[in-house]
């Protein structure tokens, strides 16, 4: 039978990257005690708080269906959150609901690209970015970010792969898999280049809320010169630790919401009442559980740190926000592929391999920082003595 070629083009980007996780999960289920630090699940459950109140609107009758931008609670919720948050007005007629960052994603760059476009792109990237500019037709164009530049996006790394096809500057700020967060002077260099190539800029903020203490939180929104170019992405996935609630937001121009509106309507037909009053509640207040999480995330991202930066010619890259911590294996010689494949049959310790965030990343390994501190110092063992053996093996 013959399949549209978006199936050719996703082949690969979807499930396949996540081998090593899935791996990990079915030696698990038959039993093996598998130390796991491959995907971003928050270390807490979703509050008590927004489960009664989704709860609380379901028995009200709040089930029926919906319109393709969001319920008025919701978005007047987050316009206020925004107007407060990035210090101008911004309206309910500049945001979209959509069920979580990933739909926000799918549906943003399907309606700001097509074949024959290019999406510039940081490499390393989270792992289904790519996928989701290739399903538009468009083309992926990495942009190196560079461990000594701290992982920000350069300007000049940029401009060397702007063509008259480039149409949008595709940013993740909080940063995931490097935990970079871009200053304000990044964001405004970058901005100035989007402007002079007349590009869009989508940044996806869904880390917002998990900034490490010492550091500050800037988005493309704080800039008004940049408003009728700039679409924020995000979600109450991470910062209310609520990923299956699949509740995101979309926060862009006007006239990019009315375009975008017709997408929402033909793949959706609008979002559940009762998940939008519960994502109300949880935008209008600050979250119950994400400074927690961020605290906890950078202290154990600090002991990562002192236990394995400079062993056996292993670097521990440190985080500024996010879930997640990089380790640069490449003094044993390994790929982050094979490190990861034979810690886990050996020490049964699970950790995701760079190479599934791009080429930027090969012969390092990504580790989410969300199990228990004894974990992490049980974990920090285990990778010391494998780097150890694999460095003796080689002399
Ligand atoms: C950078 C980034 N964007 C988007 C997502 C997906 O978010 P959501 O659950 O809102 O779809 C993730 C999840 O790990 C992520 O790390």
């Amino acid at each position: 039978m013959k399949y549209a070629s978006v199936t050719d083009r996703l082949a690969g980007l979807g499930g396949a990257k996540w081998a090593l996780h899935a791996r990990a999960r079915a030696l698990k289920a038959a039993g093996e005690d598998i130390i796991e630090f491959t995907i971003g699940e928050p270390d807490v459950p979703t509050p008590e708080v927004f489960i009664e109140a989704a709860q609380r609107a379901m028995a009200a009758g709040r089930t029926g269906y919906s319109n393709g931008r969001g319920e008025p609670g919701v978005l007047a919720a987050l316009a206020a959150r925004y107007s407060a948050r990035r210090g101008r007005q911004i309206g309910k007629d500049q945001i979209m609901c959509l069920p979580g960052t990933q739909t926000v994603l799918y549906a943003v760059l399907r309606a700001l690209v097509e074949t024959g476009d290019e999406v510039l792109i940081g490499d390393p990237m989270y792992a289904t970015y790519e996928g989701q500019i290739v399903q538009t037709g468009a083309t992926a164009v990495p942009v190196p970010l560079r461990p000594e530049k701290g992982f920000r996006m350069q300007v000049a790394d940029v401009e060397a792969r702007i063509t008259p096809r480039s149409r949008v500057l595709f940013l993740n700020t909080p940063h995931n898999p490097t935990g970079s967060v871009l200053r304000p002077e990044d964001i405004r260099a970058l901005g100035e280049l989007a402007r002079k190539h007349d590009l869009w800029i989508i940044s996806d903020e869904v880390y917002e809320d998990m900034i490490f203490p010492g550091v500050t939180f800037s988005s493309p929104l704080d800039f008004p010169e940049l408003s009728d170019r700039v679409v924020v992405a995000c979600s109450i996935s991470k910062s209310h630790a609520a990923p299956g609630f699949r509740s995101g937001w979309c926060v862009g121009p006007a006239e990019f919401c009315a375009r975008l509106l017709p997408l929402s309507e033909t793949m959706l037909f609008g979002s559940q009442p009762f998940i939008a009053d519960m994502t109300a509640l949880a935008v209008s207040n600050p979250s119950p559980v994400a400074a927690g999480m961020a605290e906890r995330f950078a202290n154990r991202a600090e002991m990562f740190w002192r236990a394995l930066d400079g062993v056996s010619g292993m670097r521990v890259h440190r985080p500024e926000a996010g879930m997640f911590l990089l380790i640069d294996i490449r003094a044993t010689g390994l790929s982050g592929n094979a490190f990861a494949e034979t810690l886990l049959d050996q020490h049964k310790v699970a950790v995701m391999p760079g190479e599934s965030f791009g080429d930027g990343l090969s012969g390092w390994l990504r580790l989410s920082l969300t199990q228990s501190d004894d974990k992490v110092i049980e974990a920090c063992r285990r990778i010391a003595a494998h780097a150890a053996s694999i460095l003796e093996k080689a002399a």
